[in-house]
């Protein structure tokens, strides 16, 4: 198989455009989410991120990175900083054309659920809008914002006050299933995948190890 090899100085040398798609998709796949806030002014605002991470389940919190744009204002973070909330909504199969159209830059005022055909709906009285075609909707309260000093991007964390899912996307133990959703996967960032469930595996023991090293010598690599 031919391969490549990359060293920093190469990849400093390789040509904007392709070295941004190379390490945008080197990380492989990333979750997709519709990120919906408001603005009192400029009324509602939703946009495409795939950095939405956990950072922790006690208390629960998830996090995004956040790439300011010096030349246009960031309507999501301006947003989160006016209202102290926003909701992180999970993209399907059924509307990755038009989530990904939400990273337009539109103009301020100008909405992205209107302009990208999708909907936004507004519950349990949350001061954010969330996105009608989701099925999985987060509301968050903004705790914490964390300057990423390498390069200037921020971790924006929020702790969930709200959330809804289909009942049959949990099972018993409350794992979900994320293919039965037809959530998808980010790559780079103009690619969608689909997700199907491979394998589940228990908390991973030292008493419970499967016993690979017996295995890697039967195959006589050990
Ligand atoms: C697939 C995809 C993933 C993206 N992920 C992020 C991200 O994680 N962080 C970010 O700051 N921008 C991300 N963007 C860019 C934003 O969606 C885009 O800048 C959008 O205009 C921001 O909207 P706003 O100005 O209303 O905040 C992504 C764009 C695409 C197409």
């Amino acid at each position: 198989m031919s391969m490549i090899h990359l060293n920093k100085i190469d990849i400093e040398n390789t040509p904007k455009v392709r070295r941004l798609n190379i390490i945008n998709g080197i990380s492989g796949i990333k979750s997709a989410n519709l990120i919906g806030t408001s603005s009192k002014k400029y009324g509602s605002n939703v946009a495409i991120f795939s950095s939405v991470m956990h950072v922790g389940s006690d208390p629960a919190l998830l996090g995004f990175i956040l790439r300011p744009d010096n030349d246009v204002p960031r309507n999501t973070y301006s947003n989160i900083l006016e209202t102290g909330y926003f909701t992180i909504n999970h993209v399907h199969e059924s509307f990755i054309e038009k989530a990904h159209y939400t990273s337009t830059k539109f103009e301020y005022g100008e909405s992205e659920f209107e302009k990208c055909g999708l909907h936004e709906v507004h519950l349990f009285e949350f001061p954010a809008p969330f996105v009608e075609e989701s099925r999985v909707k987060i509301g968050l309260k903004f705790v914490e914002e964390v300057d990423i000093k390498s390069n200037g991007t921020k971790l924006i964390i929020g702790k969930i006050q709200e959330l809804q899912m289909p009942q049959d996307c949990l099972d018993d133990k409350g794992y979900m299933r994320l293919d039965r959703l037809y959530d998808v996967g980010i790559g780079g960032l103009n690619s969608y995948y689909s997700l199907r469930r491979i394998a589940t595996f228990p908390y991973a023991r030292v008493s419970e190890l499967p016993e690979f090293q017996a295995l890697e010598k039967e195959q006589g690599r050990a």
